[in-house]
């Protein structure tokens, strides 16, 4: 077998054999593979596709690249949930909590933030004390004892998705539903919940720019979930704005906590509660969704969901009085507000433009090594549907980089598309695919 061949059977739109698949991965992994054959095989799969049964041999190549790690240890049904990236999304610290509180195990192992979006990990660490690298047996006596643990990937997994994925970055080639699905679920297999939920975001925001391409990564993820025995829900959310008001990693882990005490966003509390009924029916505690969200509302009103992220950030180390009390996050010293230029409604708020300036504040990172000013960011002020007057209140923004201000202001400015009223109104959830 040579990988010449390999590519030459590719550009050709011909099926790749599992074997073809194993020794591909094996051999990038192993250095022997150099970094041109194997950006010429990404582009030609870009390009040609990738049916399910390959998609399913990559998946299966990566996730066997490395540690898998064996989360039998833990009582009950564990889940998971996976967001294909969004701006503002602070869910997974609300929605962990919340089924956590409902006798579900929410073990995740989360990601720092990139480019335009943010990590949970960051997140995280805005709470003093926060120790976010578990060993994995921390992880699962954690898991086991208050139902909920958060970390950094632990051990070796899925070294292959690492460097394929640094190519795919650099080569033009992400941007592949099969690519995707393969890279998400290797990852997800390989960190070993029973279900996991997928939130696949569709906007400007988003990997996926448009509802078909979102539909068609579900459709193979939930696939790919199915065949290596997971049960496996896509959800199919909208970017169209990002979610909630804050984004930055003090303010969201602020906005976090107001939605733990019942005072959250509607359209976080919202996605918090559908994902979470769905979490309570795949984990086998409530028969119906409608079961399952009365008993999530609950949990918000009688704060056990709130005591719940209390445990858990002290379990972990970090300072529970900055839960009891939100004020004592340090924000970014320079506040500055941002008035609109125009009078309407607001249509759209473009995510990316958001994100964009969120991480110029200092909230995010430009490459990997950036260091973040966990303080940074932005508090939207309007959101879609709502009328906004010339001179009004759009954003308030955080920052300690004087020298951005400007540019920030007018990022944020160009990102709210202003004018007559939308026709439809905004749905935060589009599809569901199981
Ligand atoms: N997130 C991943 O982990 N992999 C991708 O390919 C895209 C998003
Ligand atoms: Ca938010």
């Amino acid at each position: 077998m040579n990988i010449y061949d390999i590519i030459e059977k590719k550009k050709n739109s011909l099926e790749l054999t599992k074997e073809e698949i194993d020794f591909v991965v094996e051999g990038y992994t192993k250095n022997i593979i150099p970094d041109y054959q194997m950006s010429a095989l990404l582009m030609a799969i870009c390009i040609r596709g990738l049916n399910i049964d390959e998609t399913y041999n990559l998946t299966n190549a990566m996730l066997h690249s490395g540690d898998t790690i064996d989360l039998s240890k833990i009582d009950g049904i564990k889940v998971d949930k996976h967001s294909t990236g969004g701006v503002g999304d602070t869910t997974s610290l609300v929605l962990g909590p919340l089924v956590a509180a409902c006798g579900v195990p929410f073990a995740k192992m989360s990601g720092r933030g990139l480019g335009h979006t943010g990590g949970t990990l960051d997140k995280l660490e805005s709470i003093p004390g926060m120790n976010i690298n578990l060993s994995i047996d921390e992880f699962i006596k954690n898991t086991n004892g208050i139902k909920m643990a958060i970390t950094g990937q632990t051990g070796d997994v899925t070294p292959a998705d690492k460097k394929i994925y640094a190519l795919r970055d650099t080569t033009a080639t992400v941007n592949n539903p099969s690519l995707i699905s393969s890279s998400i679920m290797s990852k997800k297999i390989a960190v070993g919940a029973d279900a996991l939920i997928l939130d696949v975001k569709v906007g400007s925001g988003a990997f996926m720019k448009d509802v078909e391409s979102a539909e068609e990564l579900s459709k193979m993820m939930v696939e790919l979930g199915h065949k290596f025995g997971r049960r496996t829900v896509a959800l199919i959310t909208n970017m169209d704005e990002p979610l909630g008001f804050a984004v930055g990693n003090s303010l969201e882990v602020i906005e976090a906590i107001d939605t733990l005490k019942g005072e959250g966003p509607e359209d976080l509390t919202e996605l918090c509660l559908v994902l979470g009924s769905k979490l309570l029916v795949l984990g086998k505690i409530a028969s119906s969704e409608k079961e399952a969200r009365e008993l999530l509302e609950e949990k918000i009103k009688n704060k056990e969901a709130l005591n719940k992220f209390k445990e858990f950030v002290k379990l972990q180390g970090g300072d529970t009085s900055y839960v009891d009390d939100t004020s004592k996050f340090k924000l970014s010293s320079i506040k500055e507000e941002v008035y609109s230029l125009e009078e309407g409604y607001v249509q759209k708020i473009d995510a990316l433009g958001i994100g964009e300036a969120s991480k110029d504040l200092g909230a995010g990172r430009e490459t990997k090594d950036s260091i973040l000013d966990l303080g940074a960011g932005i508090i939207l002020n309007k959101k879609i549907d709502d009328f906004v007057k010339k001179g009004d209140l759009l954003a308030t923004i955080y920052t300690e980089k004087e020298s951005e201000i400007e540019k920030v202001k007018k990022m944020i400015q160009n990102s709210y598309i202003i004018g007559e009223k939308n026709e439809e109104p905004y749905k935060l959830i589009i599809e569901e695919i199981d």
